[in-house]
C-alpha cells in the first residue's frame, strides 16, 4: 500500500487519484509530502517571481541611469555649443571683428572689467594681445604673411574662419594704402621720391616695421606709440630676439636701461598716452620726426577707446604737426542695431568699451571728424565695401578657398559694422592719388542691415 502510495505519490495527478482511492488516514503520509512539495513549489515560484522582478527592476534601473547618463551629455554638449557660439559671437562684436577681448586675453588675466563698468587701461592694452593673436592665427592658416608676428605671442590659438577672413580683409586694407603711401610720389617728379615717415598710433605689437624691412620697403622712419606698459614689453621683446635687433639698424639703437622704449635712427618706439597732448609733443621730439616729411599715420583700432574730446585733439594735433599727411583709422560704425549694441555691451563687459562709438556712429561722421578738425579731404568705406570692391579679387578668392565657411549673412553684418577711414593733407602734393579706387568709390553701397541676434 505504501509502496502503491509512495509509486503513485510521484506525481501530482497520482496523489489525487490516491487521495479519492484510499481515505484520509491511509492518505496522511501523501499529504505532507504533497504540502511540502508545495510548499517547495510556491516557495520556488516566489523565489523565481522575485528574482524575475528584481531583475526587472535592475533593467529598468539601470535603463533610466543611461538615459540619465544620455541626457547630461546631450546637456553637456549643448551648454559647451551655446558656449562656444557666445564666445565666436563675442568675437565677432568685438574689436575689428578680430577677436580683441577673447579668450587670449582673459586666459592671460589682462582683460580685467574696470571696477564700476567704466574703462580699464589694463583691459585697452590688453586688446591688442588679442589683435596680436589674431593675426597669429591668419598667418598659421595661410591668409597674411608676417615673418615676425609669432615673436610675439606667447600662446598661439585657433580663431573661427570667420574671423580669421575678417582680418585678412583689415591687414590687406591697411597695407593697400600702407603700400599707396611708400611708393607715392610728387606729381610730374622726375628726381628721387621723398623720404617718407609714418607713426603709428597705438602701435600694440604690430610688426608692419620689421616686415617691411624684411621685404627692403622700410622707410625712412617709422615709430610706434602706446601705454608704457606697452612699450616696455615690446621693448624687452625685441631687445632680446636678434632678427628683430638686427632689423634696427643702421646705427645702434639706443634702448633704455629699463627697456621703457627704443630709439633708433630708422625705428623709434616710445611711450604715450595719447590722451595726453604732452606725451605726443615729447615722442615727435625724442623720434626726431620731420613736420615737412610727408607722413603716414595710422590708427587701427585705438581711438574709439579714448573718449571723443581726446580723440577730436589727436586728430588735429595730427594735421597741425604734418605738413602732408594722411591718417589712417580702421575702427567701429553703427552702434546703434542688434549687432552694434552687443558690440558694445560685450567690450563695456570687459572693461575696455567702445568711448568713442557714439560721437563717430557713421562713415559720414568719421569722415567729418577729419575735415572738422585740419584735413583736406576725407573718405571712410565700410568693410564689407572694401572687401569687395577694392581688394584684390585674386587674393580675396585665394583665401576664400582656405576654411569651410558658411557664415555668409553674419560676415556681412560684420563687415557692416567696421570701416576704414583716412583724412588726407597734402600741401606737397605727393598724396594726390592716395587712397580707395575713385570709381569703386562711387557704386559702393553701404548697407545698414538689421540684425537679429
Ligand atoms: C586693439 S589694439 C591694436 C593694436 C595695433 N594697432 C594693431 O592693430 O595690431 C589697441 C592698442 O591701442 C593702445 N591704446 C589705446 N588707448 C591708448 C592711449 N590712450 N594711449 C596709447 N595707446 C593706447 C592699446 O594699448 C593697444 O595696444
Amino acid at each position: 500500500m505504501y509502496a502503491r502510495n509512495a509509486i503513485s505519490c510521484s506525481g501530482d495527478d497520482d496523489e489525487r487519484v490516491a487521495e479519492a482511492q484510499w481515505g484520509v488516514t491511509q492518505q496522511q503520509p501523501c499529504r505532507s509530502n504533497h504540502q511540502r512539495r508545495a510548499r517547495e513549489r510556491d516557495e520556488r515560484e516566489r523565489r523565481e517571481r522575485r528574482e524575475r522582478e528584481e531583475s526587472e527592476r535592475e533593467r529598468l534601473q539601470r535603463r533610466a541611469r543611461e538615459r540619465d547618463e544620455r541626457e547630461r551629455e546631450k546637456t553637456r554638449e549643448r551648454g559647451e555649443e551655446r558656449e562656444k557660439r557666445g564666445e565666436e559671437r563675442r568675437e565677432r562684436t568685438m574689436e575689428g571683428g578680430t577677436g580683441a577681448g577673447t579668450r587670449l586675453g582673459m586666459g592671460m588675466g589682462m582683460a580685467m572689467a574696470a571696477p564700476g563698468g567704466g574703462s580699464s587701461t589694463v583691459a585697452v592694452q590688453a586688446t591688442n594681445d588679442d589683435a596680436t593673436a589674431s593675426k597669429l592665427s591668419c598667418v598659421t592658416k595661410g591668409y597674411i604673411y608676417d615673418d615676425f608676428v609669432h615673436l610675439f605671442v606667447r600662446r598661439s590659438v585657433k580663431r573661427a574662419p570667420i574671423i580669421n577672413r575678417g582680418y585678412y580683409a583689415r591687414w590687406a586694407t591697411m597695407r593697400m594704402l600702407l603700400l599707396q603711401f611708400l611708393e607715392s610720389d610728387l606729381p610730374n617728379a622726375s628726381g628721387p621720391s621723398p623720404k617718407k615717415q609714418i607713426l603709428s598710433l597705438g602701435a600694440g605689437f604690430d610688426t608692419t616695421f620689421f616686415q617691411l624691412v624684411a621685404e627692403g620697403r622700410a622707410p625712412h622712419k617709422f615709430v610706434e606709440l602706446d601705454f608704457l606698459e606697452v612699450t616696455k614689453k615690446k621693448a624687452m621683446m625685441i631687445a632680446t630676439k636678434e632678427v628683430l635687433l638686427s632689423k634696427l639698424g643702421p646705427g645702434k639703437p639706443e634702448i633704455d636701461a629699463g627697456k621703457e622704449g627704443i630709439v633708433s635712427e630708422r625705428y623709434s618706439l616710445l611711450p604715450c598716452d595719447l590722451r595726453n597732448l604732452k606725451d605726443l609733443d615729447d615722442a615727435f621730439a625724442k623720434a626726431e620726426l620731420d613736420a615737412k616729411l610727408p607722413t603716414l599715420i595710422f590708427a587701427e583700432c585705438v581711438l574709439i577707446y579714448m573718449d571723443p574730446a581726446a580723440s577730436r585733439k589727436v586728430v588735429k594735433w595730427c594735421a597741425d604737426k604734418f605738413e602732408s599727411a594722411a591718417f589712417v583709422i580702421y575702427e567701429q560704425i553703427h552702434p546703434d542695431d542688434a549687432f552694434g549694441q552687443q558690440m558694445l555691451k560685450n567690450l563695456e563687459s570687459r572693461g575696455c568699451p567702445l568711448l568713442g562709438l557714439h560721437d563717430t556712429p557713421t562713415l559720414e561722421s568719421k569722415e567729418r571728424r577729419f575735415t572738422d578738425l585740419g584735413w583736406q579731404r576725407a573718405v571712410a568705406m565700410d568693410m564689407d565695401a572694401i572687401y569687395h570692391q577694392q581688394l584684390d579679387p585674386v587674393d580675396r578668392r585665394r583665401i576664400e578657398r582656405l576654411e569651410i565657411f558658411d557664415e555668409f549673412e553674419e560676415w556681412n553684418i560684420m563687415q557692416a559694422h567696421y570701416c576704414v577711414a583716412y583724412g588726407v593733407k597734402d600741401d606737397t602734393g605727393v598724396f594726390y592719388k592716395f587712397g580707395f579706387s575713385q570709381k569703386k568709390a562711387e557704386n559702393v553701397q553701404k548697407p545698414i542691415t538689421p540684425v537679429i541676434m
